[in-house]
């Protein structure tokens, strides 16, 4: 008889650590920065990875092996490294696998802080970035060159909600010889896993919704073993890594990712849905309706449609600033996936240091609004909006 294959859910609460002499029924949180050893040969075994085993928690911990393996499990990864936020992750990543000389193809919508690396660092490490339109992809192609390495997008993007189909953009990579980079933080592994699509690695800001409580910070690459093992010897070095603490902390909630992510997802449709019949809304964008763009690719590639729904207010800058003045109950935050719904303006936060023709080219408009769903009952979330709206 074929073995059976756990869900989801089961794999996200029963990978854990192993027990300790306490025979604790949860994990317990393993603070601690070094680890001893019986003798020298030990210790010089396991430095020489002779031995698998904890040596130092700049490498690696026990509550941050169980972080990774849950997000691996969750993304059908090989291997996987935690960082100590989404941008240590990104950053990590990008310095592992670029050489001075290489080129990158990235999609324009990309997280703010991910394009101050293109337009800022790349350039004084002769590294060139060249973007492509999130709704032009037929271009994509054309800015391939020799030194090419990979293709980095996230989808849906960060703010404008747009979808880039995985399908495509690997069967490009693979015609090419490219690697597949996709930052994945705005679908969760629940909704959409990008490895299945064809992507070589998967990052997360692991400070969204897989924490979800606004608590702590974390990031994670997973994918491929071997480009896995290049960013580990990278990240033990330089010490991008991940606190046990949030580990643990982070552990604990990917127990919950897929029950709770159902609810922001059920929340955010509820919202798009109402706004879209609302007269002081210029257009609505949320994967999950059918006027998306994208719609039919959001449908072959994610299982609901996300937490995030981007929307304009009539009134360009002045209607944006009257509508975040009117917010009563929602958060004026610039983050998102948190059990609170927030409101964010990123034409003057997020994506404020970044030029109008790429913010432009990201959809990005003086009155778009970002809204992250939270947990609260979707009445009262719809409520605060629709006063703000007047
Ligand atoms: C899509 C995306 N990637 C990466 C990041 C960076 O994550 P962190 O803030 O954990 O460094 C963010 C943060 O908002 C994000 O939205």
């Amino acid at each position: 008889m074929s073995e059976h294959k756990k869900h989801f859910e089961t794999e996200a609460i029963r990978t854990q650590s192993e027990n300790t002499q306490f025979s604790e029924h949860s994990v317990p949180l393993y603070l601690t920065s070094g680890f001893v050893f019986e003798d020298s040969e030990e210790m010089r075994a396991s430095f020489a990875e002779e031995k698998q085993r904890d040596l130092y928690s700049r490498y690696g911990n026990p509550n941050v092996t169980e972080f990774v393996d849950k997000v691996c499990k969750m993304e059908g990864a090989e291997a996987g490294f935690a960082f100590a936020s989404g941008m240590a992750a990104v950053f990590s990543t990008f310095a592992t696998l670029l050489d001075a000389g290489d080129h990158v193809v990235s999609c324009s919508s990309v997280f703010g802080a991910t394009h101050g690396l293109f337009t800022k660092y790349f350039p004084k490490w002769h590294i060139e970035c060249s973007y492509f339109n999130v709704n032009e992809v037929d271009a994509v192609e054309s800015l391939i060159r020799p030194n090419t390495k990979f293709i980095y997008a996230e989808t849906p993007t960060n703010p404008g909600v747009d979808v880039l189909d995985l399908e495509f953009l690997s069967a490009i990579c693979k015609k090419h010889n490219l690697l597949l980079v996709i930052d994945n933080c705005f679908a969760t592994p629940y909704l959409q896993q990008p490895i299945k699509f064809g992507a070589d690695l998967v990052i997360h800001s692991a400070t969204k919704l897989m924490d979800g409580q606004g608590r702590v910070l974390g990031g994670v690459t997973v994918g491929n073993a071997a480009l896995i093992r290049e960013i580990y010897l990278f990240s033990r070095l330089t010490g991008p890594s991940m606190s046990p603490f949030n580990a643990w902390v982070l552990s604990k909630s990917l127990e919950t990712l897929a029950i709770r992510v159902e609810r922001h997802c059920e929340n955010a449709l509820k919202l798009a849905t109402f706004l879209e019949a609302h007269p002081k809304v210029k257009w609505v964008k949320y994967p999950f309706l059918k006027s998306h763009p994208k719609y039919d690719i959001a449908k072959k590639q994610m299982k609901m449609g996300g937490s995030i729904v981007a929307f304009e207010v009539e009134g360009g800058i002045e209607g944006g600033k009257s509508f975040f003045d009117s917010i009563k109950m929602c958060s004026l935050s610039a983050n998102l996936g948190d059990t609170r719904t927030i409101v964010t303006h990123p034409a003057s936060t997020t994506h404020a240091k970044v030029e109008a023709s790429v913010k432009a080219a990201a959809g990005i408009t003086d009155g778009m609004v970002r809204c992250s769903l939270g947990l609260e009952h979707i009445d009262d979330i719809i409520a605060d909006i629709a006063q703000a709206l007047g």
